[in-house]
């Protein structure tokens, strides 16, 4: 296993979309590695979740897991989710904002409306369908990271900039909001 290199904003390849991973290609060594990669990658840097392109793979691929990361202590924990061509589906038309911060976007802070319950449908890394649905905390990651699959971030969903914060700031002015 490896650990990658992030992409950061700016970087040409977080805005471009990924496209599916063909089903007959998911078994392959290289996208089985690039699974153990990613979730390497996403552990090291304590992420709750990583798409491909942010390690600068063009395909749909996507891994989350949230298990008290120190960078979101309060988070309800998710087991390990290792998505290929995932889509999400609003169950409703309730949204929240929280805040939302991303590997790619380095040490700021930011509240972004998403829906609050999804239908997540999805191929796990054996080829096996899944589909659930998720609501609060893990469906915004969800929503999160196939934002990153099309060529999105954060920083794109939020209807204004005012709470946009540095970490250590957020920590100090803005993190009970
Ligand atoms: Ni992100």
């Amino acid at each position: 296993m490896a650990i990658l290199k992030v992409a950061r904003l700016g970087h040409p390849v977080l805005r471009q979309v990924c496209p599916p991973v063909p089903r007959d290609e998911i078994s392959t060594p290289e996208v089985q590695r690039l699974f153990d990669d990613m979730v390497e990658t996403m552990r090291e840097h304590d992420g709750i979740g990583l798409a491909a392109n942010q390690v600068h793979v063009l395909l749909r691929v996507a891994v989350l897991e949230i298990d008290a990361s120190p960078r979101y202590p309060d988070a309800p924990s998710l087991p390990l989710l290792e998505l290929v061509n995932p889509q999400v589906t609003p169950l409703g038309e309730e949204q929240e904002s929280d805040w939302e911060g991303c590997l790619s976007v380095p040490d700021l802070r930011g509240l972004v409306p998403r829906f609050h319950r999804i239908r997540l449908q999805a191929l796990t890394r054996r080829g096996e369908p899944l589909d659930r649905e998720l609501e609060g905390w893990p469906a915004r990651v969800v929503q999160h990271e196939l934002d990153h699959l099309d060529g999105k971030v954060f920083l794109d969903r939020m209807p204004d900039l005012t709470s946009l914060s540095f970490l250590p700031e957020w920590l100090r002015y803005g993190s009970d909001e």
